[in-house]
């Protein structure tokens, strides 16, 4: 099938961006056209694999170091894998790149206004995290880098999901990724 290269495709960007939700989404398109994929989640990451870790710095370079690792070893049987962590820090994206092999990941930043994920909070945690219930949230207390060496942008404050994923095939059919 041809997917020896950039079958990682990674979505970051701050919480409540849209990242699990434009990854489901993707990881739909890509089943319909037969291909075999994996998603790896942040979230569901930490429930078993990364559950000792938290979101000290330390902590979220070893989450995504592991992750990172896994996702290799899914590239290398040909597998797509479609992730979705938070990457807070262009150290961390590097690092990424550093694992899977730069030509082999495509990175995409899920942009969204901190200002619009406050408004969203799906999940209610920037609210304990404005409270000082939660420390360390990214965008609150901890921070998040604006990007600026990856491979492709969607904005979920413009776009609609379908939008979005349609850009993002029409840049994997461009890149030939299938
Ligand atoms: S990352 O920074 O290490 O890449 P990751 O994507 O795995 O983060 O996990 C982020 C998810 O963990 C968030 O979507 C949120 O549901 C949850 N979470 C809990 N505490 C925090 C926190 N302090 N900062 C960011 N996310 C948190």
């Amino acid at each position: 099938m041809g997917l020896q290269k950039e079958n990682v495709i990674w979505f970051f960007g701050l919480s409540g961006s849209g990242k699990t939700t434009l990854a489901e989404a993707l990881n739909k398109r890509l089943l319909k056209k037969g291909f075999l994929t994996r998603r790896l989640d942040g979230d569901i990451l930490r429930e078993k694999l990364n559950a000792d870790l938290g979101f000290e710095e330390e902590d979220r370079k070893e989450n995504i170091r592991r992750a990172a690792e896994v996702a290799k070893l899914f590239s290398e049987t040909g597998i797509i894998t479609i992730a979705s962590f938070i990457t807070p820090k262009e150290e961390l994206r590097n690092l990424v790149k550093e694992i899977v092999g730069k030509d082999n990941v495509i990175d995409i930043y899920v942009e969204c206004s901190l200002e619009t994920c406050i408004k969203r909070d799906v999940k209610g945690l920037y609210k304990k995290a404005l409270n000082k219930e939660i420390l360390n949230f990214t965008g609150i207390d901890a921070v998040f880098e604006s990007p600026k060496n990856h491979r492709f942008t969607v904005n979920t404050e413009e776009e609609t999901v379908s939008q979005s994923v349609n850009s993002i095939v029409l840049f994997l059919e461009d890149k030939r990724l299938f």
